[in-house]
């Protein structure tokens, strides 16, 4: 969607992954504290978005949405001042259907303009808009009239489109929204987290600055992976483009988390403004490359090993799009480290289900 937003991938927090429901205004300020406090919001996630179970179960006398009393005392506004005083901006959620997916509120199916409007008054900067409980016309239709009513609602808005149907959005939410989702829900696996991996790598042809597909939110940190899991996941989404969405509870981090979503240079591969998505490119659910080219002619490469021993696996400079007589420099941007000048192929061994990942600069 052309509205100056997602020019690079989003980045920032939200509360469903870890939280589900259970979300209230004093720990949503706490995570904008500890984003602060971590340095994560330095390194660009900038985004705190509420999902589900933020609302009262119906709306005002005048079909307003309004905050759970219970839950948000001091209302929305409210929590977007502070988040927005930190320098943060301050995401929300609901739903192209007559509920959300909790059915513990009401979703926005026909009040497009008027919840459009609530949000940019309460100075929201993104939406996330789900697909539960709608009246089965297309996704086109329901997630269409809220794009346009964010347009028109004054203020500048992030659009992500949260579509799991059948309808494969990533042919047709360009011009809709900033992202799409590509997949159902990830769950805190190493199975659901390499399915939403290889479905969302089918679409990456239709991502770029303005659109990302989205294989659904980060798990790092919430304790279904081995660490060496929790690197290949955010390797992947860092080179797929992914939005990078911290799903964790990120006001009680381990140091190995930190580490992890605080890697500076595997940001950089997903912030790269050439915006082009990394994908598969050899190998099949064993000893995978994954690459992608970033600006200025360099090439991002992840080798994944998914099987369950440990692999060597080599990308030549033809399976990543490199001339194969060109020198790189290698970064690898785990070990923080350089291996220079190398040329036609790199080869490493790889322990079962992690990665290497590497940026490579032709001299
Ligand atoms: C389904 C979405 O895919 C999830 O990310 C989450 O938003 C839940 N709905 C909330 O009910």
């Amino acid at each position: 969607l052309e509205n100056g937003l997602g020019r690079t991938p989003q980045m920032g927090w939200n509360s469903w992954n870890h939280f589900g429901c259970n979300i209230d205004e004093k720990m949503i300020k706490e995570t904008a504290d500890a984003l602060e406090s971590t340095g994560l919001a330095k390194l660009g996630y900038q985004y705190v978005n509420l999902d589900d179970c933020w609302a009262e179960s119906s709306r005002d006398s005048q079909g307003n949405l309004a905050a759970k009393s219970s839950t948000f005392p001091s209302g929305i506004k409210a929590l977007a001042d502070y988040v927005h005083a930190k320098g943060l901006k301050l995401g929300i959620y609901s739903d192209a259907g007559f509920y959300t997916c909790s059915k513990q509120m009401p979703g926005s199916l026909g009040h497009e303009d008027q919840d459009a409007k609530t949000f940019a008054s309460w100075e929201v900067d993104y939406l996330k808009y789900d697909n539960c409980y709608n009246d089965g016309s297309s996704p086109q239709d329901r997630y269409n009239p809220m794009s346009k009513a964010l347009l028109n609602s004054g203020r500048t808005i992030f659009f992500s489109l949260c579509e799991w149907g059948q309808a494969d959005p990533a042919t047709w939410a360009r011009g809709v929204g900033n992202s799409w989702r590509t997949t159902g829900d990830i769950q805190d696996k190493w199975d659901s987290m390499t399915a939403r991996a290889d479905e969302n790598n089918k679409w990456a042809g239709y991502a770029g600055p303005g659109g990302w597909n989205d294989p659904d939110m980060l798990e790092v940190g919430n304790g279904g992976m081995t660490t060496d899991e929790y690197r290949s996941h955010f390797s992947i989404w860092a080179l797929a483009k992914a939005p990078l969405l911290i799903g964790c509870d990120v006001r009680a981090m381990s140091d190995e988390t930190k580490e992890i979503l605080s890697n500076d240079e595997v940001i950089a591969v997903n912030q790269d403004t050439l915006g082009v998505q990394g994908k598969k490119v050899k190998g099949d659910g064993s000893a995978e490359v994954w690459a992608g080219p970033l600006k200025g002619g360099g090439v991002a490469v992840v080798l994944w090993n998914r099987g369950s021993s440990q692999t060597s696996i080599t990308a030549n400079w033809s399976d990543i799009g490199l001339d194969p007589s060109a020198v790189v420099d290698v970064r690898d941007v785990w070990a923080h480290s350089t291996i220079w000048s190398v040329g036609g192929s790199i080869t490493a061994t790889v322990d079962t289900h992690a990665c290497k990942m590497y940026v490579l600069t032709p001299k």
